[in-house]
C-alpha cells in the first residue's frame, strides 16, 4: 500500500502515511505556458493499491485530481482508493433553481470513475453520498476535534455548542471527549421584527466556549453565533471546524467576536492546528484491503 499526494493535501497525506506506516509518494506538478497542469508519479507503482489524497478546492484541484487518477492508473495500480479530504461543490446537493445541475452529483460522478473506493470527511450532508455508485465513506474528525480542545490548558472549554441544530450529534461527540456539556443555538422570536439568537438549554455567563460546525467559509454563521454569546456573557470563545474554506479572509473577520480559530488540514490553511489523518487511517486499517 502507499500514499499519493497531490499539491492540496501534502500535510494530511504525509500524516496519514505516517498513521499508516506506508511509503508516501509526492505526485510532481507544474504548468505548461498557457497554465494547464502537468502532474507526474515519480516512482513505479505498479501492482499497489494506492491511496490519492486531495481535497477539491478550489477548482483547480479537482482537475489536478482526475489527472492523477489516470496517471495512477495507466501506472498499473491495482486498486484506487481516492480520498477528498474536503469535497468541493458538496453544499450544492440540490437544484436550486431549475436549470441548474447538481453539482455534487457532477463531482461524484466524475470523482468515482476511476476509484475503487471513495473517502471523504465530515461530508457536509450524508444524503451527498447517495449519488456515488461506488463504495462511498464518509469519516469523521469531531475526535480529532475533540482531543485537540481537551487538550489545550488555560483556554480548554467549558462548553461546547452546536451553531444551529443541523451540528447537535458533531457538538454532543466533541463535549462527551472533552468532558462538558453541549448545548446548540436556536433563533427565538421577541417580536414581529426582533429575533433573538439563544442557547436552548444552558447559560454562557462566564464560560469558555468552543463553537463546531463542519465547515466555516464566509463565517457568517459563527460570527452570528459568537456576537449573540460575547452579548450574554461568554468570556472566552473558540470556533472550531475540520474544514476551514475561510472565504475572503473571514478567518481574519471572525477575530472580531471569536478568540481563536482553528481547523483541520482537510483545507490547508494557517488555521490549520488539527490533522483528520487519524480519522481516515482508523477506517482504512478497519478495511481488509
Ligand atoms: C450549515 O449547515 C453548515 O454546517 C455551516 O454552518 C455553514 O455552511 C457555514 O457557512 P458560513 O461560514 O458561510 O456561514
Amino acid at each position: 500500500m502507499i500514499v499519493v499526494s497531490g499539491t492540496a493535501s501534502r500535510i494530511l497525506a504525509r500524516e496519514l502515511a505516517n498513521e499508516l506506516n506506508v511509503k508516501l509518494i509526492e505526485a510532481e506538478h507544474k504548468y505548461w505556458p498557457d497554465g494547464e497542469q502537468i502532474v507526474r508519479i515519480p516512482e513505479d507503482v505498479k501492482g499497489e493499491t494506492a491511496i490519492l489524497v486531495q481535497t477539491t478546492y478550489p477548482d483547480e484541484k479537482i482537475i489536478e485530481l482526475l489527472l492523477l487518477q489516470d496517471a495512477l492508473k495507466d501506472a498499473g495500480v491495482a486498486k484506487l482508493i481516492t480520498v477528498v479530504p474536503y469535497f468541493g461543490y458538496a453544499r450544492q446537493d440540490k437544484r436550486f433553481n431549475p436549470g441548474e445541475p447538481i453539482s455534487a452529483k457532477t463531482m461524484a460522478k466524475h470523482i468515482e470513475l476511476q476509484s475503487d473506493m471513495v473517502i471523504t470527511v465530515d461530508i457536509h450532508n450524508p444524503n451527498e453520498l447517495a449519488y456515488f455508485t461506488k463504495p462511498v465513506y464518509s469519516v469523521s474528525a469531531m475526535e480529532e476535534i475533540g482531543n485537540y480542545l481537551k487538550n489545550l490548558d488555560h483556554r480548554k472549554p467549558d462548553l461546547i455548542i452546536a451553531p444551529d441544530a443541523g451540528a447537535i450529534e458533531r457538538a454532543k461527540k466533541v463535549a462527551q471527549i472533552v468532558g462538558v456539556e453541549y448545548d446548540h443555538l436556536e433563533k427565538k422570536r421577541i417580536s414581529g421584527d426582533t429575533v433573538e439568537i439563544k442557547l436552548k438549554n444552558l447559560n454562557v455567563k462566564g464560560k469558555k466556549i468552543a463553537i463546531v460546525d463542519d465547515v466555516i467559509s464566509t463565517g457568517g454563521t459563527i460570527l452570528k453565533a459568537s456576537k449573540q454569546l460575547k452579548e450574554q456573557g461568554a468570556l472566552d470563545i473558540i470556533a472550531a471546524c475540520v474544514h476551514g474554506v475561510f472565504t475572503n479572509m473571514a478567518d481574519v473577520k471572525m477575530r472580531v467576536c471569536c478568540d481563536l480559530v482553528i481547523a483541520s488540514d482537510t483545507i490547508e490553511t494557517e488555521r490549520t492546528r488539527i490533522s483528520a489523518a487519524p480519522a481516515v487511517a482508523r477506517f482504512i486499517r478497519s478495511q481488509a484491503f
